[in-house]
């Protein structure tokens, strides 16, 4: 029988994937959940030809040079920013994703957000809790409504689309910004209207962030946009920090340039810019828009398999650099 090919994992992941991956490969597993080095990554990838991977993990030119045998690395993400897809599609290796399957649980954080940050959720817990609810008042964290108000959704992809039916059942006018229109079916079906830009951030009242980190989002929100947007407006992050200046973020939220902002991603990750935390017109939540049980376990799920079907020499069903297949077809 031939032997089954080497997979590593880079740190554990829910067992249900550890239990596929066992059946169909040879695994070995960082059994901490804590991010190996780059030199202990590359050490432990040696003579595997599958790598399942995290975000935490930066796998680049340096780590995918280092194992001529790797076939695929297979992230238990739908963003891939933290690896080199295109040193990875030169050296022939396959790297896939696990989009579809966080949609839903993204977009529910992300209205967590839109809902925390106009209503003050998290400040008046605070309050709360450290006994200062002595007496009601009717000018007690006043926040802003939601219902009824614009929402500017940026990149309206799978989460951001699903952030517009959210958005419906609280009647509320959407407009989205992308590189390209959607299909006025979907606008349609979805009750959003296509804007530019400038004229998104001007007229939204939550400004939500969903666009991939590539080299033309880093740094999409600066200090012109956050100019733009009207003082009453928040801002929510849900995508990569990158995406936001978070200098010029700090500015504008200490300046009251605009109302509040909700993050789950940071510039400097897991580092928080300098000014962040003392602000109390933010709500701050540590890169969890995909954090329910349920999805972190279809996440995995769906990069074992990815990856199983990689190293049976099929083409994994998220695939992110198909051109490697016609580069570098298999023999
Ligand atoms: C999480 O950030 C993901 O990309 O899945």
């Amino acid at each position: 029988m031939p032997s089954k090919p080497r997979v590593f994992i880079s740190r554990v992941i829910p067992q249900h994937a550890i239990d596929l991956l066992n059946r169909d490969t040879d695994l070995e597993l960082n059994q901490e959940d804590k991010p190996l080095t780059k030199g202990d990554l590359i050490r432990r990838i040696q003579g595997k030809e599958g790598l399942v991977c995290l975000i935490t993990d930066t796998v680049d030119d340096e780590v995918l040079a280092s194992n001529r045998l790797l076939k695929v690395v297979s992230n238990v993400a739908v963003g891939y920013d933290n690896i080199d897809v295109r040193s990875a599609t030169e050296k022939g290796i396959m790297v896939t994703n696990t989009p579809g399957v966080l949609t839903d649980t993204t977009a529910d954080l992300t209205w967590a957000l839109v809902m925390a940050t106009a209503r003050r959720i998290v400040e008046a817990d605070r309050y709360t809790r450290a006994g200062k609810f002595k007496e009601w008042s009717i000018s007690m964290f006043l926040g802003h409504d939601v219902y009824g108000k614009t929402l500017g959704i940026c990149g309206f992809g799978r989460i951001g689309r699903a952030l517009a039916k959210r958005a419906r059942g609280f009647d509320m006018k959407v407009l989205y910004t992308d590189v390209i229109r959607t299909d006025q079916e979907v606008e349609r079906e979805l009750g959003a209207r296509f804007v530019d830009k400038d004229t998104l951030l001007r007229d939204s009242d939550f400004v939500t962030l969903h666009v991939p980190l590539i080299e033309d989002t880093v740094h999409y929100i600066s200090e012109r946009e956050l100019n733009l947007m009207k003082p009453t407006a928040y801002l929510i992050n849900a995508s990569r920090g990158p995406v936001v200046h978070e200098g010029a973020l700090v500015k504008a939220l200490r300046e009251k340039k605009i109302a509040g902002a909700g993050l789950d991603v940071y510039e400097h990750e897991p580092t928080l810019s300098p000014g962040l935390a003392d602000l109390e017109n933010v709500v701050l939540v540590p890169h969890i828009g995909s954090a329910s049980i349920e999805t972190r376990t279809k996440m995995a799920v769906t990069a074992a398999r990815n990856c199983i079907a990689a190293l049976k020499g099929e083409r994994p069903p998220n695939l992110v650099n198909p051109d490697v297949l016609e580069e570098h077809p298999a023999p």
